[in-house]
């Protein structure tokens, strides 16, 4: 079962705004893997999930601390696989202790991941506009865990599941 949407944003805070739309579709055991360069958006994304999930303190990125956990419903835990070189080391995180104890997995860099996580996940791609501020974000979710939140996937976007298409995301 796949289904994307795809959205395009024109500022930081409608992007903010896309991570809160996916929120609250996130549950215990969930992955979330962005993928797409330096400068994209993956930590500001982060921001507005993080902030929708009741997180209080700033989300910063996790590039030299590889991981920051917040205490929100569910915790999330971010990561950042950016300086990592092996798949071994993404092993040695031990995500899957925070998957198994009802956390989320938000994993930047998520390519890296792709071989252990790709198979039952949220896959977010962001991507560069045609202005300096526009970016283009598809939300891809992988498995069978996805199936039943495939219409509010399509809600977050703006667009129709199973059927790319595009949508600008309003202000808020
Ligand atoms: N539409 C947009 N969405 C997200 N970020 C944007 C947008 N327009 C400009 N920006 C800027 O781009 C940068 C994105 O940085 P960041 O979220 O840290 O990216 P990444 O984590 O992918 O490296 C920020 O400086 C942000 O202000
Ligand atoms: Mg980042």
């Amino acid at each position: 079962m796949e289904s994307q949407a795809t959205a395009s944003t024109a500022t930081p805070a409608q992007t903010r705004a896309i991570g809160a739309g996916i929120a609250p579709l996130l549950g215990a055991g969930d992955v979330v893997l962005l993928v797409g360069p330096l400068g994209a958006g993956k930590t500001t994304l982060v921001q507005g999930l993080v902030a929708a999930l009741g997180g209080r303190e700033p989300v910063t990125s996790p590039t030299f601390t590889l991981a920051h956990r917040y205490p929100t419903s569910p915790p999330v835990t971010h990561v950042d696989l950016w300086r990592l070189g092996h798949l071994q080391e993404v092993v040695d995180l031990a995500l899957e202790e925070e998957l198994d104890g009802g956390g989320v997995v938000i994993v930047e860099w998520g390519e890296a991941a792709e071989p252990l996580y790709g198979a039952d996940a949220l896959v977010v791609r962001l991507g560069w506009g045609r202005t300096d501020d526009e970016r283009t974000i598809a939300v891809e979710a992988r498995g069978a865990s996805w199936i039943s939140r495939a219409a509010g996937l399509s809600a977050v976007a703006g667009a129709g599941a199973g059927t790319p298409g595009e949508a600008a995301v309003g202000e808020g």
